[in-house]
């Protein structure tokens, strides 16, 4: 079996990328990677070793593109004897060769520049560098979920928000990754050469897939639960129930650009937020075809080239961008009238229930009527779940088509929170005291 494998990768195969395009042109602007090579003998012994060792690996490097085109395991995870992650196992010991389980996206970009470079200007960026400097996430998973226990404060971090959002990945004294920070492929990974983030969280090793990545389950083990509901917001759509019910016989592994309407019915998330269709090219910038920033506590227009900002991305650009992916399927009439019914709910988040909320927060702070832990404050907990979740249902939820979050998760449970804490409120300034 090994020798055949072997023998298929020893013949040289070339691999050619769709050619580019002239910018005038509407056709794929994918860069052309022309390939021609063989596995090198100790890259062989890679293989070879590993089809005992971990066979798993092998069996998945063997259907990739990867293979295809000899990119092999050393290609990927050696690295020089300087590197502050080279390690070498038995095998290795007295060659020249070393290698580490890490492999940053600056390995991935150094033939994959351009999704390397969009993704480096995406909100997918900074999905931990922003945790970084904010004093009370830190407080959160340590002092409240970890209950500042000497030894286990960790967990609640290490099993939950680092695996979607990464962590700054350390190394022990063998340069090998430490426990606290890897495994996960959360998506904003630090890696000690200094890149950021992670190109396995939707296309996952050994394959590299793009037709997974196109797929709603790529992005759904990060997006859902009660605070970005995106995966159930898409089942509850048309275009889910058309995904959920009729997409076996798609094409999913057309190149990147061509995949067009007619390969598939409706659209997945990558389809409306990365892929190539109609005029658009593949974008490894998530942010590219947004309006609002649908997360924060009020939502605002997109409108910043920072990639740490809340705002990052151009709102009336993105806005473009969306409906020209819509129009590929629907009229322009159908398309504009449903971004009129979505912006209509976020603005009446925006002035009937995080404005009051907020007038109301702040006058209880002035009055000295909150609680120094605002998880242990009834007022406070409400404000939280006003805008997190409920509120977060309620205009992702609108502007994805879903009436079900945008309702019943959604607009009902806000006026009751906003009931809730007018409750809260006029008992506190009327007796001048916290409740207990
Ligand atoms: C003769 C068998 C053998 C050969 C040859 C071999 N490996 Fe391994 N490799 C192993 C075993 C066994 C382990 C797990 C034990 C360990 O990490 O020491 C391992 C572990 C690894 C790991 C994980 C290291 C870590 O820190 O967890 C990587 C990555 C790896 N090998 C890549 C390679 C690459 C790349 C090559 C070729 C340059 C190679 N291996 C050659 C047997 C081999
Ligand atoms: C296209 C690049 C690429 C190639 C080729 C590749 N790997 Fe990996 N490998 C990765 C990435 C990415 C990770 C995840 C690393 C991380 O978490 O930083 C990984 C992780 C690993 C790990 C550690 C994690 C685990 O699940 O145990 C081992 C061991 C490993 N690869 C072995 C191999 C072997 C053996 C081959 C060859 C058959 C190979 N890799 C080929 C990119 C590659
Ligand atoms: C040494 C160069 C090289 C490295 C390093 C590399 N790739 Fe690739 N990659 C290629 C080539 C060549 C192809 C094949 C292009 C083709 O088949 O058209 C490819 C194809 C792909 C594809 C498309 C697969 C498909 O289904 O069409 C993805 C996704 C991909 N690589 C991701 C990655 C990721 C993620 C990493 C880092 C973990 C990585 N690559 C590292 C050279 C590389
Ligand atoms: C490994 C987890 C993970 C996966 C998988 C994932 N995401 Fe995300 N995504 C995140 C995190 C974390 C954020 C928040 C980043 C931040 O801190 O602002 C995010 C943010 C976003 C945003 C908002 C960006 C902004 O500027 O506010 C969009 C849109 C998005 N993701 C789309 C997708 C799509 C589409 C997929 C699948 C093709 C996907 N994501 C897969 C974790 C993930
Ligand atoms: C299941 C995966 C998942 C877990 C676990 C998770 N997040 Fe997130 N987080 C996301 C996604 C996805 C978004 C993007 C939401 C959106 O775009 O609407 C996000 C958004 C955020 C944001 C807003 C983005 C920004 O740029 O400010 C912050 C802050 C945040 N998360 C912090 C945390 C912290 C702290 C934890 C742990 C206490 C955590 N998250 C746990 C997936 C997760
Ligand atoms: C949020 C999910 C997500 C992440 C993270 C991600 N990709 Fe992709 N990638 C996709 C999707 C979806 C496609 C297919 C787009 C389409 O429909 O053609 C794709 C396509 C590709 C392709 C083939 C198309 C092309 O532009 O050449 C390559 C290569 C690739 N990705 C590499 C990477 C690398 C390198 C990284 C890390 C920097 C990465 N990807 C991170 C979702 C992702
Ligand atoms: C029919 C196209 C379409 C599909 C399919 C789709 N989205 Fe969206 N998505 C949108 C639109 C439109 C918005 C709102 C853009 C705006 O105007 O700001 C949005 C917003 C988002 C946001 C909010 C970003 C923020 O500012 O908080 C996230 C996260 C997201 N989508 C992720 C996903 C995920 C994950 C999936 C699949 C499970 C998905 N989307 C499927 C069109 C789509
Ligand atoms: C690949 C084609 C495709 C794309 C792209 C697409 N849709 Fe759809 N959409 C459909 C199909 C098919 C239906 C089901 C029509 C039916 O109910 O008979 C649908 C249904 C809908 C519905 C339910 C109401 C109705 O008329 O059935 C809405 C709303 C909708 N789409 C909005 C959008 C928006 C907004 C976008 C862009 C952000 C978009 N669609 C992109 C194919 C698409």
């Amino acid at each position: 079996m090994i020798n055949r494998i072997l023998r298929a990768m020893l013949f040289c195969v070339t691999v050619t990328m769709p050619l580019v395009a002239p910018a005038s042109q509407n056709l794929a602007q994918v860069k052309t990677l022309h390939m021609t090579r063989d596995i090198s003998s100790i890259g062989q012994e890679c293989i070879r070793c590993h089809q005992q060792e971990s066979p798993g690996q092998v069996a998945d490097w063997k259907m990739s593109r990867h293979a295809h085109a000899g990119v092999s395991c050393i290609d990927c995870h050696g690295v020089a004897k300087d590197s502050p992650m080279a390690t070498q196992h038995e095998s290795l010991v007295g060659t020249d060769v070393f290698v580490t389980a890490l492999v940053s996206p600056a390995v991935c970009g150094r033939c994959h520049v351009d999704a390397k470079k969009q993704f480096d200007s995406s909100g997918h960026f900074r999905a931990y560098h922003q945790i970084i400097p904010k004093d009370n996430l830190h407080a959160l998973t340590n002092v409240h979920e970890g209950q500042n226990h000497p030894e286990l404060k960790g967990a609640p971090n290490e099993t939950g928000c680092m695996q979607c959002h990464g962590t700054r990945i350390e190394l022990d004294e063998h340069n090998r990754p430490t426990p606290e920070t890897w495994p996960n492929n959360g998506m904003g990974n630090i890696y000690p050469d200094g890149s950021t983030g992670s190109c396995t969280a939707c296309h996952s090793r050994h394959t590299f897939d793009i037709a997974e990545a196109r797929k709603p389950n790529a992005c759904a083990s990060c997006h859902l639960g009660p605070d970005h509901p995106n995966i159930e917001i898409y089942n509850n759509s048309k275009h889910g129930h058309i995904f959920n019910t009729n997409s076996d016989n798609w094409r999913w592994d057309t190149a990147p650009d061509a995949w067009e309407p007619g390969d598939y019915r409706a659209p997945t998330c990558a389809t409306c937020h990365m892929s190539g269709i109609g005029e658009l090219s593949v974008t490894h910038n998530v942010s590219e075809r947004l309006y609002w920033n649908l997360w924060a506590k009020e939502s605002k227009v997109r409108g910043s080239d920072d990639v740490l900002s809340p705002l990052l991305g151009d709102g009336p650009a993105g806005r473009k961008k969306m409906k020209s992916v819509c129009n590929n399927c629907h009229s322009p009439r159908h398309t504009d009238g449903f971004f009129a019914q979505g912006d209509k709910a976020v603005k009446l988040y925006n002035e009937a229930y995080y404005q009051p909320a907020t007038n109301m927060l702040n006058e209880l702070k002035e009055k000295k009527l909150l609680k120094d832990n605002p998880w242990a404050d009834a007022f406070q907990i409400k404000y939280y779940y006003m805008w997190h979740h409920e509120g977060r249902r309620a205009r992702q939820g609108a502007m994805m088509g879903a009436a079900d979050y945008a309702h019943w998760h959604g607009f009902f449970e806000l006026q009751q929170d906003l009931y809730e804490m007018q409750m809260i409120y006029q008992k506190r300034l009327e007796t001048g005291k916290i409740e207990d």
